[in-house]
This record gives C-alpha cells, sequence and structure tokens, in this order.
C-alpha cells in the first residue's frame, strides 16, 4: 500500500464526512500492519463537543474489530490543504502507533510525513501509569 494509494482512500472517506456545522470536511484511512485500511471521517453533531473526528473514526472502528496494531494514517481535508491532527487525535494516535507515521496532502503542495512521536513529544502512555 503506497502513501498515494493511502491519500486517495482517504479523499474517498472524506466524501462521507458529516459536518454540516464547520462545513470543513476530513477523511483519514488507516493501514493496519496486517494490511487492512480502516477508513474514518468526521461526524459533528448539534452538540458540538460531541464531534468525532476523521481520525479518531477510524481508529475506533479498527480497535472496535480487534485490530491494534498500525503502520500510518493519511489525512485529508476539503480544504485542499494539509489538515494537522488535533490534540486529542494525536493522544489517540500516540497510544495505537506510538512509532507510526502520519501522511498529510495538499493538493497544491504535496505529500508530507511525520512519525507521531514528532507530533506529540513526551507523549503520556502507558508507561506513565506505573
Ligand atoms: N477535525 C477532524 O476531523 N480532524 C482533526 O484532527 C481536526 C478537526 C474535524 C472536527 C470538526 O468536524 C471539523 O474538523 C472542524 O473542527
Amino acid at each position: 500500500m503506497t502513501d498515494r494509494e493511502l491519500v486517495d482512500m482517504a479523499k474517498k472517506a472524506m466524501g462521507f464526512a458529516y459536518a454540516p456545522y464547520s462545513r470543513f470536511r476530513v477523511g483519514a484511512a488507516l493501514l493496519a500492519k496486517d494490511g487492512r485500511v480502516f477508513l474514518g471521517c468526521n461526524i459533528e453533531n448539534a452538540s458540538y463537543g460531541a464531534t468525532n473526528c476523521a481520525e479518531r473514526t477510524a481508529v475506533f472502528k479498527a480497535v472496535s474489530e480487534g485490530v491494534r496494531e498500525f503502520e500510518k494514517i493519511a489525512i485529508v481535508a476539503s480544504s485542499g490543504d494539509y489538515a494537522a491532527p488535533c490534540g486529542i487525535c494525536r493522544q489517540v494516535l500516540f497510544e495505537f502507533m506510538p512509532h507510526g507515521t502520519v501522511i498529510l496532502d495538499s493538493e497544491e503542495k504535496g505529500m508530507k510525513r511525520f512519525s507521531v512521536e514528532e507530533l506529540l513529544p513526551m507523549g503520556f502512555g502507558r508507561v506513565d501509569m506505573k
């Protein structure tokens, strides 16, 4: 699975975004270590705080189906520009793929890659709870 293919899948997932409030649509495609891909989109709510981001939708779908090991996640947004994952999503990515890669795509500038550790330095994890 190339990064380009994963970005294209994230674009497909963005088509399912439910974002009537912000009108900012986000799509994510999460590649598990077993080769499966889980798609996610943002799902907003009239009670704004109940909104779920695209990245977390993808991770929670996978984990709820017994898949917990991931390699990389591609994220795209309707702005066409890079969409940096929010703080809560960074924390969730750190939980399940601390050594994984985040791929962001901009229609004009192309793909950019970050490690999860780079996006959440000194993140709080299980080891900190000992
Ligand atoms: N959003 C995501 O889906 N992922 C992020 O990491 C940033 C924000 C969504 C949530 C909300 O539906 C919209 O973008 C505006 O914040």
